[in-house]
């Protein structure tokens, strides 16, 4: 067990203990009073704990320590190794950009997250290396998966629960006579987030090809929190009011009609880059405060001047076979154009899945592996 920061081996558990507020202490009381033994879900309110709360004892034998709290006299009693693991835990959810590795092109070309589907499905430390790189990187692709068609939700099933949605449990993208969508045509597809219009939006996007056999159609792939931090750092005021417009993004046809408002740019309590939204398609302008219109449009511009910068970009083409999965409130995917030719067609099929999901599948993998 590493000590966490801040706690070396000579403060012994009593200063360890008494370093922490009583009420957090008290609050995560293990005992079957506090706490239901088989779900460990707490049993108590907030109102339960005294206000006035402080550490009377602390006693420590055999790998536990005993705290006896005043004014009530409740007893509490800790493994000393989880009190140990709760300090060193790091904060949050690891969903904001304070647990991301940002990347370039540059830097993500030589280190693509690449995985063989075999092994991923043969080896839990495949598996848990790839769930680590899509909440890590944002990105990570499998190769060699079967070509046939409903295979993207077997693999999202490996590690998630697929998000039925008005396109239902799954999306092709192939051109089509009578598109609904652009992107079921061969235009060129600038970088964007999927479904904007969604709250709440589905937080990781599969692309599965199963046919690729024609000029064009390469996918690319930009980091959105490196993009975010860049315009931070180059025009803060542009990324504040990203930040704090709310923008109107929406989607219809005959049998639904979907609307979302959130900013291009959202960040958690901690002001950190949470999340980007950003697909040009499905923005409605008209729903911005008029005050705001000229700055907001010239602070959105540069966010995507910075992220239709080159050095950002990774091109590549995606063959038959591969699934790429893609952390759909992070990264942004583009496509060029294609036309579909006598000899082969462009048809890729994808679904939308939820990170919660892999990160109890993740979380549960680093339990074993
Ligand atoms: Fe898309």
């Amino acid at each position: 067990m590493v000590p966490a920061p801040g706690v070396s081996a000579v403060d012994g558990v009593e200063h360890l203990v008494r370093s922490h507020p009583a009420v957090w202490l008290r609050d995560t009381c293990p005992c079957e009073r506090c706490r239901d033994p088989r779900s460990g879900q707490k049993l108590t309110s907030v109102l339960d704990l005294p206000v006035d709360l402080s550490v009377e004892t602390v006693e420590e034998s055999e790998g536990l320590v005993t705290v006896r709290f005043a004014p009530d006299g409740h007893v509490a009693a800790f493994p000393v190794t989880w009190l140990l693991e709760q300090l060193g835990r790091p904060d949050g959810d690891g969903r904001s950009e304070a647990d991301k590795r940002r990347w370039t092109a540059g830097a993500l070309a030589g280190c693509m997250p690449v995985a063989d589907w075999d092994g991923y499905r043969r080896e839990a430390t495949v598996r848990r290396r790839v769930l680590e790189d899509v909440l890590h990187l944002g990105v990570a692709i499998l190769r060699r998966t079967p070509t046939t068609e409903r295979t993207v939700l077997d693999i999202a099933r490996t590690f998630g629960y697929v998000r039925e949605t008005n396109y239902g449990q799954l999306f092709d993208v192939r051109a089509e006579v009578e598109a609904n969508n652009l992107a079921c045509t061969g235009l060129a597809i600038a970088p964007h987030t999927d479904n904007p219009y969604r709250d709440p939006v589905p937080t990781l996007q599969l692309l599965h090809c199963l046919s690729n056999a024609i000029d064009g159609g390469e996918s690319g792939l930009v980091d959105g929190f490196e993009a975010a931090a860049l315009l931070r750092a180059e025009d803060p005021s542009s990324f504040q009011l990203l930040a704090e417009t709310p923008v109107l993004f929406a989607w219809s046809d005959a049998r639904a009609a979907l609307r979302a408002e959130r900013p291009i740019i959202g960040l958690d309590p901690l002001g950190r880059i949470r999340e980007v939204r950003l697909n040009h398609r499905s923005m409605q302008p008209g729903s911005l405060p008029a005050g705001v219109v000229a700055e907001f449009y010239a602070a959105y511009r540069k966010f995507t001047r910075i992220i239709s910068r080159p050095e950002l970009q990774v091109t590549f083409r995606l063959e038959p076979g591969d699934c790429l999965i893609l952390d759909n409130v992070r990264v942004l995917h583009s496509r060029t154009a294609f036309s579909d030719s006598a000899t082969g067609r462009r048809h890729l099929q994808g679904c939308y899945v939820d990170m919660d999901g892999l990160l109890s599948t993740l979380a549960i993998l680093c339990r074993s592996t």
